[in-house]
């Protein structure tokens, strides 16, 4: 990913605190348009820290995050979101007192209501037939692999051009878990950039085009998500290959 133009979010040399602990150090990221980017590492190791520094709910205390040509770093979490980026972040975040339907609306809030708007609800009902089965059902009686999906079809409705996801694929068993990465690919497809946080190296790795690897907050490999499921190194760690001791 050489030229500029065709990149969509960058990390320039980030470093992200809380208080005194030091998570992420000098931190490089580029994510082009198109991509699927995956984020693997270990616990604790400035996964979820990457995708909140992005969203602006930590700020780096140096360093540069660039999305669209234009630094981001300063500006709030709301301007963000409007400029493109969207959020699926842990846990969820539903708001568990309305409707499915309601949360889709949430989805779409930055934006005027319009024909589109009609045109995006199809579109996630399209993509998650639960979702469209269960409009009207109080998004908190959901199991958690429906409200993944919410949530996913929630992020769609901001129209962004970058979806930040936090591991998608937690608690969710194996065949939601198979959905849920087919709806990403098919997302992606549609034209959105993704960049994901996901434990699960191996799904992540088939679905994602490259990735990167952090430990202890720093990046400690990158590369293309073929060359990585041939790394003996990640074989060991993440694709369950030997016994790991980190
Ligand atoms: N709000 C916070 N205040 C203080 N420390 C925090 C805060 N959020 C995260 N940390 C610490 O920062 C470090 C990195 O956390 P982060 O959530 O980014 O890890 P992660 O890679 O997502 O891990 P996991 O795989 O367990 O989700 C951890 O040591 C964590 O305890
Ligand atoms: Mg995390």
């Amino acid at each position: 990913m050489s030229e500029a133009a065709d990149l969509l979010l960058e990390f320039k040399d980030v470093d992200t605190y809380y208080g005194d602990l030091h998570v992420l150090k000098q931190v490089n990221y580029t994510i082009g348009r198109g991509e699927i980017v995956s984020l693997l590492g270990g616990n604790a190791s400035g996964k979820s820290t990457t995708m909140k520094t992005i969203m602006g709910v930590v700020r780096p205390a140096r360093g540069s995050v660039v999305f669209d040509g234009k630094p981001i770093e300063r500006l709030a979490t709301a301007e963000r979101v409007r400029r493109g980026i969207a959020p699926v972040l842990e846990a969820r975040r539903l708001f568990p007192r309305m409707t499915v339907f309601e949360n889709l609306e949430m989805g779409a809030y930055t934006r005027k209501r319009g024909p589109e708007f009609e045109q995006d609800i199809e579109r996630v009902y399209a993509l998650f037939p639960r979702v469209k089965e269960r409009h009207a059902q109080i998004a908190g009686t959901l199991s958690g692999g429906e409200q993944q999906m919410v949530a996913i079809g929630r992020a769609l409705m901001a129209r962004p051009r970058l979806i930040c996801m936090d591991e998608p694929s937690m608690g969710l068993a194996p065949n939601f878990v198979e959905q849920v990465f087919a709806t990403i690919q098919e997302i992606n497809r549609q034209g959105t950039t993704i960049f994901m946080v996901e434990q699960n190296a191996n799904m992540a790795l088939t679905v994602a085009h490259r990735a990167y690897v952090l430990q202890t907050g720093q990046v400690v490999l990158s590369g293309t998500a073929e060359a990585l499921r041939k790394n003996p190194s990640i074989r060991e760690a993440y694709l369950g290959e030997m016994q790991v001791t980190v």
